[in-house]
């Protein structure tokens, strides 16, 4: 395993201030499958998520999203927790087999119900509802048609998007489509350690397209449907991509990753087209042509109002040399040995060895860099981070609190980069704690704690952490500590 030096950026002369912009956006995220548990009631039924984490061995521990953090009949008192902290926006996410069971046809009043009384309990509270439409849990009969490699599963998501937009139209001003679809593709239909567990390299290739299709199609019905002052959004997990030397062979490595790892849904959904050298790169595996139909495009394209930025860890990649570089397969990498980067062309490494209990090395600069270069390529384009943070191996002391000084200095370090990416001009409207709550960490199970607020699964009893109530002082101050 090989580790290089952390970048480093030079602070600009504009940087005089650590506050954040006047009504910069203050939140904190979840996702449905991994907090709301219920997974049975009110008409909900299988998602991808729930046949993959009943399957054995493909989560540790048998974990499962059956109970989760009992978000489905806690909300009243995380609302109370969220107003607590001072949070001034919560982005969750709807599960679409809750509304909508099979995938298609009408949906369930009961399920719409629970969203509606989340978000009017949020707007009581003064916290603004950001709401994604899909987080990973695709309703498993629309899996058994198929999945995201089939076509007809952009169609479906557009009438589910138009069923969300119906229901919750008047209270939801900000919606986003997809929670990182590179993970839906690449990890679920690729890889095989998320949901539906597929490994097969051409069939995610047209996973990632469809998933941009149906992005598209959801903002046009987004934007029929909602108020003119809605803003319609996509998260994308955009890979900061390094390469390890200045040698051309890494460069090379790094452009193929940027590829696979970026462009193919930047390209379509920010300029408009498949980049040629991923088309180039991956012509063994799909015809782009027949793909990619006339119309596709033009839809995927349609502009959106915010681009939400997730952020935890850069890539640094090489050209593969022996015995170095490690394969990284965890949701914010790829395998080495990728087959969509035209032969072995990749290998990874750790950006340095001050790592978090992901094995993910923290580098705040890469979130800067991220952010910065996003604000130089798409000017007119406001960003926000809608993840950022860090799993450490919390406990609850003697004294029944959690101290948690790691995750607190990750915080610092990532807002103190958000604060530079604006000084230095990028148009960085919020940022969202990755997560509220600890959680459901996918193939990682509850073994894995993200939380700024602890969860004993036992009683199901919160415990803010440290680092909650340091959040909640950053959010009163709009600054960091000095
Ligand atoms: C990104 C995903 O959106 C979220 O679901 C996950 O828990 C975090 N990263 C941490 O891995």
């Amino acid at each position: 395993m090989t580790a290089v030096r952390p970048e480093t950026t030079a602070r600009p002369v504009t940087d005089t201030s650590l506050s954040f912009p006047t009504d910069f956006v203050w939140g904190a995220a979840t996702a449905a499958y991994q907090v709301e548990g219920a997974a049975a009631e009110d008409g909900r039924t299988p998602s991808i998520w729930d046949t993959f984490s009943h399957t054995p061995g493909k989560v540790r521990n048998g974990d499962t999203g059956d109970i989760a953090a009992d978000h489905y009949h806690r909300y009243r008192d995380d609302v109370a927790l969220m107003k607590d902290l001072g949070l001034k926006a919560y982005r969750f996410s709807v599960s679409w087999s809750r509304v909508q069971p099979t995938g298609r046809g009408p949906a369930v009043e009961r399920g719409l119900d629970f969203y509606r009384r989340l978000t009017d309990e949020l707007l009581e509270a003064g916290i603004t509802p950001v709401a994604t439409l899909y987080h990973w849990d695709l309703p498993q009969e629309l899996e058994d048609a198929g999945g995201w490699p089939q076509r007809d599963t952009a169609y479906r998501f557009a009438d589910y998007a138009e069923i969300m937009a119906r229901a919750l139209g008047d209270r939801v001003g900000v919606w986003t489509t997809l929670n990182e679809p590179w993970c839906s593709a690449f990890l679920g239909y690729g890889s095989g350690v998320h949901a539906p567990g597929r490994t097969d390299p051409a069939v995610t290739l047209r996973a990632a397209h469809h998933l941009n299709l149906a992005h598209g199609k959801a903002v046009g019905v987004l934007r029929d449907l909602l108020p003119s002052t809605a803003q319609t959004s996509i998260t994308l997990n955009l890979h900061q991509v390094r390469p390890l030397t200045d040698s051309p062979e890494d460069a090379e490595a790094a452009r193929r990753i940027d590829a696979v790892g970026n462009r193919v849904f930047t390209g379509p959904i920010l300029d408009g087209a498949y980049p040629q050298d991923l088309i180039a790169d991956t012509a063994h595996l799909v015809d782009w042509n027949e793909l990619v139909q006339d119309g596709d495009l033009a839809e995927i394209s349609r502009p959106i109002d915010v681009l939400g930025v997730n952020y935890y860890s850069p890539t640094v990649v090489s050209h593969p040399v022996d015995g170095a570089g490690t394969t990284k397969n965890d949701g914010h990498g790829a395998s080495a040995h990728s087959p969509w980067t035209g032969s072995d062309h990749v290998a990874f490494h750790l950006a340095n060895d001050n790592l978090t209990a992901m094995n993910w090395a923290i580098d705040a600069s890469g979130l800067h860099t991220l952010l910065t270069d996003l604000a130089k390529s798409h000017p007119e384009l406001p960003l926000m981070v809608t993840e950022n943070g860090a799993a450490f191996d919390d406990y609850i002391s003697p004294e029944g609190k959690v101290n948690d000084p790691q995750r607190v200095a990750y915080l610092h370090a990532h807002l103190d980069a958000v604060r530079r990416a604006v000084a230095d001009g990028a148009d960085v409207r919020g940022y969202f704690l990755w997560s509220l709550l600890d959680n459901f960490e996918w193939s990682y199970g509850y073994s894995k704690r993200f939380g700024a607020v602890y969860v004993d699964y036992s009683t199901q009893r919160r415990i803010p952490k440290d680092s909650a109530h340091w959040y909640a002082g950053v959010i009163r101050e709009n600054a960091l500590p000095a």
